[in-house]
């Protein structure tokens, strides 16, 4: 069955994410941009509504509805500030949901409950500075110690989202290294603790007032009890949670390239060239035409990977796509925007230069575009029945 309609929860949750994120982002974003200022009243005012744990179960102290409603609620969000996209994909995509689905009753009562409710705030650490793409190269180690009651972590996770205003770090570090990515296992802890330390701010190039920093784990006693699911399992709880994630950009990308295409329209509807607004120069409407056939093409592909999602079969190689596509669009797009707004687009007065810097990341992070190239190129031939 096709069908391109919203239910009307999902205009709904959309209709609440909108008149939030204009109401709340939208008149600041540039200033947070501007001073790299992490949002964090505006945050701490989405926990209430439901953003921080949008599929979570409500039994779990999240919103409980569907990943189509995550999807067009990031939408608005990243529309309206980017950098509030990346914290609450992080927090949704990378945090609750592995705790969702490997956590122990313990471990959601403890950690994902407040996450979902907003209460606290997560943060993903996978990538280390010697591997990003490959992310089984893991060289940060946890050695179980001699009583085994607990595990000892050392090693350094880099360009981790949210890592300085976190709370609750779901971490993944090698338990055996002879076993490559099968000796990776996933951790679930608190922050602030003893042993780690938060590195300094790294300055970007867009998504500015997110925060981004490195985590140094030095002898870090973790309890057997903050492992995720079993020893070895790590890898696949990463890919099959960056499955999810790469939902979330996709929709953050969306977002952003909406966001570029809409301020494209309203300019070109008002400015004038040639005695005309420039609404009716053919240059600038197949630039308009282009935008449009793009965001919706992404839209379409993101829904589908979001309705995969929730039927609970695998979505890996449509989710790959739906990111693909919808990131690169987004950087097409707000190239474009620059263009039709000129020298206007190139300075900071106008929001289309602040989309094209935070379009970017889209193409990087939770795998970049050639991982996702890769992906899909693995499972078309899989499909195939080749190897
Ligand atoms: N779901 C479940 N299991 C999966 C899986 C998935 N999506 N993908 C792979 N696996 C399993 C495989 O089935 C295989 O299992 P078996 O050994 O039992 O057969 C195992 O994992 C190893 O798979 P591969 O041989 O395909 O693994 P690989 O080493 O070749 O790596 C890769 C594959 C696609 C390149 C992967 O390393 C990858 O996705 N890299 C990109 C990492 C990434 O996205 N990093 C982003 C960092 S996080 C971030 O950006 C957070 C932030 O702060 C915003």
């Amino acid at each position: 069955m096709v069908d391109f309609e919203l239910s009307e929860e999902q205009v709904m949750v959309r209709d609440m994410a909108r008149a939030f994120a204009q109401r709340e982002l939208a008149p600041f974003a540039a200033a947070w941009d501007r001073e790299s200022r992490f949002p964090a009243a505006a945050v701490a005012k989405m926990g209430p509504l439901g953003l921080m744990g949008v599929f979570v179960p409500t039994d779990w102290g999240g919103a409980g509805f569907d990943t189509v409603s995550y999807v067009v609620a990031m939408e608005e969000i990243s529309a309206a500030c980017a950098s509030t996209g990346t914290i609450m994909s992080v927090n949704n995509s990378l945090t609750c949901d592995p705790v969702l689905k490997f956590g122990d009753q313990a471990q959601k009562q403890r950690f994902l409950a407040p996450m979902a409710q907003g209460k606290t705030l997560g943060c993903f650490a996978l990538s280390e500075p010697g591997n990003g793409s490959d992310a089984g190269a893991a060289k940060c180690t946890a050695r179980l110690s001699e009583d085994g009651s607990h595990y000892v972590v050392n090693g350094t996770k880099n360009w981790i989202t949210n890592g300085p205003d976190a709370d609750t770090c779901v971490l993944f570090a090698s338990t055996n290294p002879d076993l490559k990515n099968k000796g990776i296992s996933a951790f679930v802890h608190e922050l602030p603790i003893e042993g780690l330390t938060v590195g300094a701010h790294e300055r970007k190039l867009g998504i500015k007032a997110s925060s981004t920093s490195q985590l140094v784990y030095d002898n870090v006693k973790l309890p057997v009890s903050r492992r995720l699911g079993q020893e070895g399992d790590g890898f696949k709880i990463a890919m099959s949670t960056l499955d999810g994630g790469r939902i979330g950009i996709a929709a953050q990308a969306l977002g952003i390239g909406r966001a570029a295409y809409e301020a494209s329209l309203k300019y070109a509807l008002e400015r004038e060239a040639f005695g005309q607004p420039i609404s009716r120069l053919q240059a600038i409407q197949f630039k308009l035409a282009d935008m449009a056939t793009r965001l919706d093409a992404a839209r379409l592909l993101t829904f589908r990977a979001a309705i995969l999602k929730d039927r609970k079969v695998r979505f890996t190689k449509e989710a790959a796509m739906a990111k693909l596509y919808a990131s690169e669009s987004a950087s097409a797009i707000a190239n474009q925007a620059i263009q039709v707004f000129g020298g206007n687009g190139y300075v900071e007065d106008f929001p289309v230069e602040r989309h094209f810097r935070d379009a970017r990341i889209t193409e990087i992070y939770e795998g970049t575009s050639e991982i996702q190239r890769l992906v899909i190129a693995v499972n078309v031939i899989k499909e195939l029945g080749g190897a």
